[in-house]
């Protein structure tokens, strides 16, 4: 551990954000994205989160700016940030700008596999803004998402 690190003791501000069509989780191409629910997913956050003393912003938004905004609002509060951008993933420089401008770490999550789909879903264009990606455990994918976030943040 060096000087930068978080103590446990510490609560960590996460913000959770959740792009585009991802309300519809459940029931949007389950053999894709799985049948479990956004709502589903954002309670195992919660459930997770409490287990690491930390606390959780979440939203979800069908609109660029919004994500963009959320970003900027979480500045002051947040410690890290865990991202589903769903398509604004493959098209966003704004988000990736967003991301560095920050300052404060964001892992990349989706529930597919991005690599295993079609061509134009296998470029990222926040990847580069983030510590790390976790793509293709379905809604597990958030917790691993989390975990490894939270380790950073108490561990670097
Ligand atoms: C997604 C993958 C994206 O390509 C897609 O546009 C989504 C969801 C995922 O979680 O697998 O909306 O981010």
């Amino acid at each position: 551990m060096n000087n930068k690190s978080t103590p446990k003791d510490k609560t960590l501000h996460i913000l959770i954000l959740h792009g585009p069509n991802l309300n519809l989780l459940g029931s949007r191409e389950p053999q894709h994205y799985g049948k479990t629910s956004l709502e589903s997913i954002n309670a195992m956050l919660e459930e997770e989160a409490s287990k690491h003393n930390a606390e959780l912003r979440i939203l979800q938004s069908n609109h660029e700016g919004s994500l963009i905004d959320a970003l900027h609002q979480a500045i002051g509060w947040a410690d890290g940030a865990l991202i589903n951008a769903g398509a604004y993933t493959h098209t966003s420089i704004a988000l990736h700008d967003a991301l560095r401008a920050v300052g404060f770490p964001a892992v990349e999550v989706h529930l597919s596999n991005i690599y295993a789909r079609e061509p134009f879903r296998h470029h990222s264009y926040i990847a580069a803004a983030c510590i790390g990606q976790v793509s293709g455990f379905g809604a597990r994918s958030y917790l691993l998402g989390l975990h490894g976030l939270i380790a950073h943040l108490r561990e670097t």
